[in-house]
């Protein structure tokens, strides 16, 4: 079953099971995932999603879109210029990106 895991600052970790695919935003709010925030409800115009995603997957996501890269430049952890991601512009569980594992930044405001 594809899977999200998200690593906290503190060391704990929590995998979800996607039923179908879902956005890694959104997977966490459903699922109660400290730290990631989702403001502006996935339209890529706060940042408070922002993820470092793990290596391993860097290079199957899609490309960074215009209003993504916007926001990039303001998130409130620094960005990381290869694995700082919005999580609400990745959808997992689909053919290429099964699964993915991502680092939750300490703030997100
Ligand atoms: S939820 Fe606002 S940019 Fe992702």
């Amino acid at each position: 079953m594809p899977t999200i895991t998200y690593h906290q600052a503190d060391g704990q970790t929590q995998v979800i099971e996607l039923e179908k695919p879902a956005r890694i935003m959104q997977a966490a709010l459903r699922n109660d995932v400290p730290g990631i925030v989702g403001e502006c409800g996935g339209q890529a115009m706060c940042a408070t999603c922002h993820v470092y995603v793990h290596e391993d997957y860097v290079d199957a996501l899609p490309e960074i879109g215009e209003d993504e890269e916007e926001m990039l430049e303001v998130t409130a952890a620094e960005r990381d210029a290869r694995r700082s991601r919005l999580g609400c512009q990745i959808e997992v569980g689909t053919p290429g990106l099964e699964c993915i594992e991502v680092d939750v930044p300490d703030e997100q405001v």
